[in-house]
């Protein structure tokens, strides 16, 4: 379609979003994990390439961080869609493309096929826009059809029953494609005389019948592709939306789920066929658990890797880590940015490891922290140990060679080292490295004394 290839993008999202009664930027709240306008962007990105921007506003030093890469244009002031889109028509017209998509930035449920297929649809007119018809027409924009078959857009709040009728039900979905050379003329002449006090976008669309431009609006049904996020609740309608549908996906790719009403699987992780979750779990990110993995409920995994045959148990939470094949973990285990547990090693209950590898067949079983540490194969690190890897003002680095045996209890205060085969006798506090093949003991010798009794008598 000529449309596509000649095609910009424009995203919409300066908006605070006041109907969620939340500091944060609406575009920024999630839904798995993921900013709202990730999914916008990753379906507009899909079909249009790097040829889209972002007008932002509210918050968009956070935006910025969170997209280095995206191209954004600031409004600073945030006096209504049309507002933004003017604002942006340098940038559009200096991108040398004969049309322009502008899509609203909280329609998280937004896909690279609904995107292709509106502009394929809308085809080579000089102003389209995507309704769809729901029960309610709720606070959103509605289509008012003309004897004449000509369609245009009425915002709620300046919908006047008497003079449109009741409304039918057909809105307006916040997708729009225009021939540049129709937009920026009628762009300037907007007003913002209406019940909001806003410039809106939608009045572009009488503005251009009008002028004798044509107009198409492209009839989506009851695609909930296209609907809008401006409250809590419609914020948590979506997320299970593509909650379940991430779910079933996986059902249909062979991974087994237990209770899948509660597994709840980023769409950008990827979990393999013959895996299995039971619910409820969260994986999150761009994590990986592979074919044979097992996840069990109340476990929380981001940005993190499952290797083959690997279990991760009960309330485990997994962070930036990476758990190698036949690894086995927690229950209750904390697995911090930078830990990675080797091939069949162990971390059992309450064991928090941080930038630290536990090498092949090792075992950190109980009531333990190791940080900054490098641990070799088939070492044992008994009950209670920590590693002290900070005096208050520095992080220091604790080795721990293949084959040793730490006691329980044990403080292992970096810089250390502890060699090959070394043991650390329980309750020992470690401040200096240790051979291969010693046994390290810091610890008083125990005394029997005669007990003493109340009047000092034996
Ligand atoms: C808008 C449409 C409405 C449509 C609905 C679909 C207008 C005037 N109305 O209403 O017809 O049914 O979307 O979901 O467009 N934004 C800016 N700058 C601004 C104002 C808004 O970038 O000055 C961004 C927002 O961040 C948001 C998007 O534009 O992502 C839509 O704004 P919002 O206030 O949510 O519009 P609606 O009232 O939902
Ligand atoms: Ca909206």
């Amino acid at each position: 379609m000529a449309a596509i290839s000649d095609c910009s993008g424009l995203i919409l999202a300066a908006g605070k979003g006041t109907r969620m009664r939340s500091a944060r930027p609406k575009v920024l709240q999630t839904l798995l994990g993921e900013p709202m306008l990730r999914y916008v962007i990753d379906a507009v990105a899909a079909v249009l390439g790097a040829n889209f921007r972002v007008v932002g506003g509210y918050g968009l030093a956070e935006l910025e961080k969170t997209w280095p890469d995206i191209r954004f244009i600031n409004q600073t002031e945030q006096l209504g869609t049309g507002h933004a889109v003017l604002i942006a028509l340098p940038n559009l017209i200096a991108s040398g493309s004969e049309y322009v998509f502008v899509v609203n930035g909280d329609a998280p449920l937004l896909t690279a096929s609904v995107v292709r297929e509106f502009i394929e649809r809308a085809g080579e007119v000089d102003v389209a826009f995507a309704t769809l018809t729901l029960a309610d027409p709720a606070s959103f924009g509605r289509v008012v059809r003309e004897a004449d078959g000509s369609a245009r857009i009425v915002e709620a709040k300046d919908y006047d029953a008497a003079k449109y009728g009741a409304p039918t039900g057909e809105i307006n979905a916040g997708a729009y494609l225009f021939r540049l050379s129709a937009l920026a003329p009628l762009l300037p002449l907007l007003a913002n005389d209406n019940n909001s006090g806003e410039y809106y976008l939608t009045d572009i669309i009488s503005l251009a019948l009008e002028k004798g431009y044509r107009v198409a609006p492209i009839d989506c049904g009851a695609n909930p592709a296209l609907l809008g996020v401006n409250s809590p609740a419609e914020l948590a309608a979506a997320e299970e939306i593509l909650r379940a549908q991430a779910a079933n996906a996986l059902l249909e790719s062979g991974v087994v789920l237990h209770f899948p009403a509660t597994v709840r699987v980023s769409p950008l992780a990827r979990v393999e066929p013959g895996a299995e979750l039971t619910g409820p779990c969260e994986i999150y990110g761009q994590s990986r658990v592979a074919a044979n993995a097992v996840v069990e409920s109340f476990v929380q995994i981001r940005d993190s890797s499952v290797g083959a045959f690997a279990q991760i148990r009960s309330f485990s939470r997994l962070e930036g880590a990476e758990v190698k094949a036949r690894a086995l973990i927690g229950p209750y285990a904390r697995l911090r940015p930078g830990a990675v547990v080797g091939e069949n090693a162990h971390v059992g209950n309450f064991v928090e490891l941080k930038k630290t590898k536990l090498g092949a067949g090792s075992k950190a079983n109980h009531l333990t922290y190791l940080g900054d540490a490098q641990i070799g194969e088939n070492v044992n690190i008994g009950a209670g140990t920590i590693t002290c890897n900070y005096d208050g003002e520095n992080k220091f680095a604790t080795e721990i060679c293949d084959g040793a045996f730490i006691g329980s209890n044990a403080a292992l205060v970096a810089p250390v080292r502890i060699g090959e085969r070394c043991v650390v006798g329980a309750g020992s506090v470690i401040t200096k490295s240790t051979p291969s093949d010693s046994l390290a003991i810091e610890r008083s010798r125990q005394k029997i004394l005669p007990r003493k009794t109340k009047d000092g008598k034996k």
